[in-house]
């Protein structure tokens, strides 16, 4: 894998436009299972982790091609075949062919899905309420393997607000017959962007963006043309960037609504911020005041996915903050790399830990874990005195589309090597 070499201390300056969502773009481009003509998708963000979905795509027989960050899926030739081997263990999104399979041929078989490591990611939530639709698990340990002979509308109370199982699982609906309710259903804008793709070609739900969602069998899809939405996530990520190096950025193509909590944050820590329709400015601010908790939980509330790059905030605020990671176990153990840099904490639990600043960060030779981690290592680095070096930034290519050349044309020092 490739490493970032950063010079810290570079003030950002200037405008970036974030690239398509990544959480969107991965199911949108498994429910083109689901359709019986061509899709377009524009707006993909150029990333490993399409990259590797579009091979599995291809290995079902879809014609695909991507280029300037358009998808053209022509699903016609597709045909179900057994998904077990190596591949599908490197990305956790490889879970989101469930529903599609099950939806399009009865049945599913697939190799359990990898990913990042993030604690215990169960896939129990995905299974039961596939189950309400009348799918039978055939098995679900090394390998998972669903059949049904017909599904059919039910009403499904989700166990956990859970962002692929509601996805699986409005995907699986939309060509069953009859009515499927999904209460607990998750909201996040990438769910929401993925139930607008589904009813631009001819599908019935409604409910889109709450916790309730009403889908109407339909007998086919067809093919349709959709723009993915722009990264919300990325933005919240430039967005700390910008504060970090106390500079002046606007970050442009995502709706800054959609991270309204991480801009309370914001405030409290005293950063100037302009909302605009589109957009979000962040104006210098010298000295960063005090947050006392962050507690992280499903859309609205603050995103696990920012959870480690605004940790990197937190080392240079003021006093000591509390971060609370309600939805993985495994997701605070980026610090151990943020303190060989500098940073000041305290593992309280493994879903708890207090971070103290404000701190000296110093650039050091730094791991990035997984994506979100390997971003917050890169944050850390702008800030730091000295250069940082950042191994395995694979991780962090799976998700963020040139993100040093974003970076650079801001004013950062940072080369891939
Ligand atoms: N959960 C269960 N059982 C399940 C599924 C989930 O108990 O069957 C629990 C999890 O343990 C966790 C919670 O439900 O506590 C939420 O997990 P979720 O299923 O929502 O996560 P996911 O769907 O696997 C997506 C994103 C992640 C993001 C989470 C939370 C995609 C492709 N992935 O994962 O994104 O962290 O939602 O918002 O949409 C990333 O982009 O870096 C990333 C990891």
């Amino acid at each position: 894998m490739a490493t970032y070499i950063i010079k810290g201390k570079k003030k950002l300056n200037g405008s970036v436009k974030v690239s398509g969502s990544k959480n969107a773009a991965l199911p949108i481009l498994c429910a083109t299972l689901l359709a019986d003509k061509k899709c377009t998708l524009k707006n993909v963000p150029d990333i490993a982790d399409i990259h590797s979905l579009i091979s599995l795509l291809k290995t079902l027989g879809c014609e695909i091609e991507f280029k300037n960050n358009i998808v053209i899926v022509d699903p016609k030739n597709i045909k179900n075949r057994s998904m077990v081997f190596e591949g599908i263990c490197n990305m956790r999104a490889s879970i989101l062919l469930l529903g599609p399979l099950l939806a399009r041929f009865g049945k599913a078989k697939m190799s359990y899905p990898g990913g990042c490591i993030l604690g215990k990611r169960p896939v129990d939530v995905h299974l039961r309420s596939l189950e309400k639709l009348g799918a039978v698990v055939v098995e679900d340990n090394e390998i998972l393997e669903l059949k049904t002979t017909k599904l059919k509308g039910a009403e499904i109370v989700m166990s956990e607000m859970s962002v692929t199982a509601t996805e699986n699982i409005v995907m699986a609906a939309v060509l069953t017959e009859g009515k499927t309710t999904v209460r607990l259903a998750a909201t996040e804008p990438h769910v929401q962007d993925l139930c607008n793709f589904l009813n631009k070609l001819g599908a019935k739900i409604t409910g889109i963006g709450t916790n309730i969602l009403n889908i109407t069998g339909v007998k086919n899809l067809r093919g349709g043309e959709h723009s993915i939405i722009g990264d919300y996530l990325e933005a919240g990520t430039f967005a700390i960037a910008a504060a970090l190096t106390k500079g002046e950025v606007e970050i442009k193509g995502a709706n800054p609504h959609d991270l309204d909590i991480v801009w309370n944050k914001f405030k409290e820590l005293g950063i100037p911020l302009t909302l605009a329709k589109n957009s979000v400015t962040v104006h210098p601010c010298k000295f960063l005041g005090h947050v006392d908790k962050v507690r992280t939980a499903v859309y609205p509330s603050f995103p696990t996915d920012l959870q480690a790059p605004f940790a990197v905030l937190l080392t240079q605020a003021k006093g000591k903050c509390q971060v609370y990671e309600t939805l993985f176990e495994g997701r605070l153990n980026y610090l151990f790399e943020l303190e060989k840099m500098g940073a000041k904490f305290e593992i309280l639990n493994p879903h708890q830990a207090e971070i103290k600043g404000p701190t000296k960060l110093t650039g050091v030779p730094i791991s990035s874990w997984d994506i979100r981690a390997g971003a917050a290592m890169v944050l850390a680095a702008l800030v730091a005195f000295g250069t940082t070096e950042i191994s395995n930034i694979g991780f962090i290519d799976r998700g963020y589309e040139k993100l040093e050349q974003k970076l650079r044309k801001l004013g950062a020092d940072i080369k891939r090597v």
